[in-house]
């Protein structure tokens, strides 16, 4: 965003006008948020749900203020609830929680579910899950609901505004492509042709989320994928990751980017922002006693080596400190890691969040922006950025 120098000042005043004027009712009226995606911010659908794909049993949820297990894949919170935070909001809730009901509605909802991928077949083998499509349909008929209480055109605002994050592909891997050796996918795709079609199927996820409405959406690339305990447990003899998956995730997320890239400009304004989770680990993952970790590789739950093997159950092996492990289960990040990568989505550079990071984007905040059109002849970049994320 390249502001013309004699405006500096200007913006600076009309920004700083603009938070004395509209910074109280901000506090008091959080902006919505909603999550689609996978395990990794799946915060309870699963549990209403016949599936394997479930984390409602114990030690999940050990430190979680309910210390319950809540359906959340990790030992406390889990992205979504700390992003939820950052806004000053409350965690949201899962769309089929039969408590996400009237004033609630508001909040925002969390429509993602353990076990899918961009592909319909992805986690075939969990059965009954809340696949890509119809987590779309389901926030078709949020919006619906929400219409019923407080009108269409508050409705659309309200959705116009709302921060969206969207975390799908790592399971179009694990639980696809690599899921047995010589799978359908890997004898229909070469690793090279198969990144390129799962990339073009999520880019129709993303454009059908814009036409429903979504305008500032946070999209994560897949985290590396070969040094998971559970890839650690079956291909490595020495702590090395797993090869194949490194490389998968080395291609994915490049392209991932640059389709990100290519739909806002043809959308024509920084609807979607890339999340660069690989580059977020592997800064504890290289050096975890920087962290606070003693290990990147063991997992806190589970069992054989690095405690990579089967599910975190009851009966497995449970560190006494989840604070210093970085992995909390065989797959997914414990509470402690997944504050680091949300401190980055809030303040990282553009080697993390790409074009900007939150704490930009919550800049942006509609209110301001109205007071920024004032200056619309002087400072066109930022009214035009502005412009965009209140009247689109
Ligand atoms: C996935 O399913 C939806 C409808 O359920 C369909 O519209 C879409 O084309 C499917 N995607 C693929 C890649 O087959
Ligand atoms: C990210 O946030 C910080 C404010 O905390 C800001 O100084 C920095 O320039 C931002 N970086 C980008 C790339 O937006």
């Amino acid at each position: 965003m390249a502001v013309p120098s004699g405006s500096t000042s200007l913006v600076v005043v009309f920004a700083i006008l603009a938070s004395g004027i509209f910074g109280q009712r901000a506090e008091a009226d959080p902006r919505a948020f909603f999550v689609f995606g996978d395990s990794l911010v799946d915060s309870g659908n699963n549990n209403y749900l016949v599936t394997s794909a479930r984390a409602d049993a114990p030690p999940y949820g050990i430190d979680h203020p309910t210390h319950r297990a809540t359906g959340r894949f990790s030992n406390g919170y889990n992205i979504p609830d700390l992003i939820s935070q950052r806004i000053g909001s409350v965690p949201t809730l899962p769309y089929l929680s039969p408590e996400l009901n009237g004033q609630k509605l508001l909040i925002g909802a969390n429509f993602a579910s353990a076990g899918i991928g961009i592909l319909n077949d992805t986690g075939i083998q969990f059965v009954n899950i809340i696949r890509a499509p119809l987590q779309l349909e389901y926030f078709k008929q949020y919006q619906r609901r929400v219409s019923a209480l407080i009108g269409a055109e508050k409705t659309k605002q309200l959705v116009n505004n709302a921060l969206v994050l969207m975390t799908l592909g790592g399971n179009d891997f694990v639980n696809n492509y690599y899921l047995v050796p010589l799978s359908a996918r890997s004898r229909q795709y070469s690793i090279q042709n198969y990144v390129p079609f799962i990339i073009s199927e999520y880019r129709k996820i993303l454009k059908r989320l814009y036409e429903l409405g979504a305008r500032k959406v946070l999209v994560t690339g897949t985290g590396p994928l070969g040094c998971v305990p559970a890839e650690l447990a079956q291909h490595s003899r020495n702590g090395e990751c797993a090869a194949e998956l490194q490389k998968a995730s080395a291609l994915y997320n490049p392209q991932l980017d640059n389709m990100l890239t290519s739909l806002n400009n043809e959308i024509g304004g920084h609807v979607f922002i890339g999340v660069n989770t690989k580059e977020m680990h592997n800064d504890f993952m290289s050096n975890p006693r920087a962290y606070g970790f003693v290990t990147s590789k063991i997992a806190c739950c589970g069992q054989g080596p690095y405690n990579g093997i089967g599910l975190c159950t009851p009966m497995s092996n449970l560190c006494p400190n989840r604070d210093v492990y970085a992995f909390w289960d065989a797959f997914h990040p414990s509470e402690k890691a997944n504050r680091i990568i949300v401190d980055q989505i809030m303040v990282g550079s553009t080697k993390y969040m790409n074009p900007m990071n939150l704490s930009t984007i919550l800049a942006l905040e509609p209110s301001k922006c109205y007071v920024l059109l004032l200056c619309f002849q002087m400072c066109d970049n930022v009214a035009i950025e502005c412009l965009f994320s209140s009247s689109s």
